[in-house]
């Protein structure tokens, strides 16, 4: 079996895996990672925290996403726990091109569900592809510790994406649901597939 197809059947349906040759110069950046990736956990908090106060009234969605905002803030915390025991800087967060240009997708106008909708799916995506990121570290960085830390994560936010997903299909129609998902994972390959592959970042 291809590396491709291997990793094609390990990634939560995503449509592009991520190009080989990241893993190896991310970790020779891995400074730059780091940083990146804490910001990355403080955004996945607030997107949560953004969706409670838009939908304070559904009671499931914001019980459900109460204990993921602690989680994600957790992760920061562990993240910048390893910065600080490399003695490692933490750095300016930088422009998220990856996020702008899912935002872009996100359908406009609408019911509040389906803008409900758009926003979980945008953050399965995201956790999707963080997992596909940080099962590719887990398995490839020579240093031990991050290895097993970016394990541990993989599956947190394997978790994450399983119940944005949930939500979704809770909040609308399963089928336009699973149906507009398919064109969400279609719209970030394309993205993916335009983007230069860069070490220091963790999309
Ligand atoms: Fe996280
Ligand atoms: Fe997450």
């Amino acid at each position: 079996m291809s590396w491709e197809e291997s990793t094609r059947q390990k990634m939560l349906h995503l449509k592009l895996p991520t190009d080989p040759r990241w893993v190896g110069i991310a970790e020779m950046q891995i400074e730059d990672i780091l940083t990146d990736h804490a910001y990355c956990e403080q955004k996945a908090a607030s997107s949560c925290i953004s969706l409670i106060v838009r939908f304070n009234d559904l009671d499931e969605l914001v019980d459900t996403l109460t204990p993921i905002v602690a989680e994600e803030w957790g992760h920061f915390e562990r993240v910048m726990d390893q910065i600080r025991k490399r003695d490692m800087k933490f750095g300016m967060a930088r422009k998220d091109e990856y996020v702008t240009q899912l935002n872009a997708f996100v359908r406009k106008g609408g019911s509040r569900m389906s803008q409900l909708t758009e926003h979980l799916l945008l953050n399965a995506l995201i956790e999707a592809r963080s997992c596909e990121r940080f099962k590719l570290l887990s398995q490839n960085i020579q240093d031990d510790e991050l290895q097993k830390f970016y394990y541990e994560l993989m599956i947190s936010e394997a978790g994450h994406y399983v119940t944005f997903i949930e939500m979704a299909r809770k909040y609308q129609d399963p089928e336009i649901v699973n149906k507009r998902w398919q064109e969400w994972l279609d719209f970030e390959a394309e993205v993916l597939k335009k983007m230069e592959i860069r070490g220091d970042r963790m999309h």
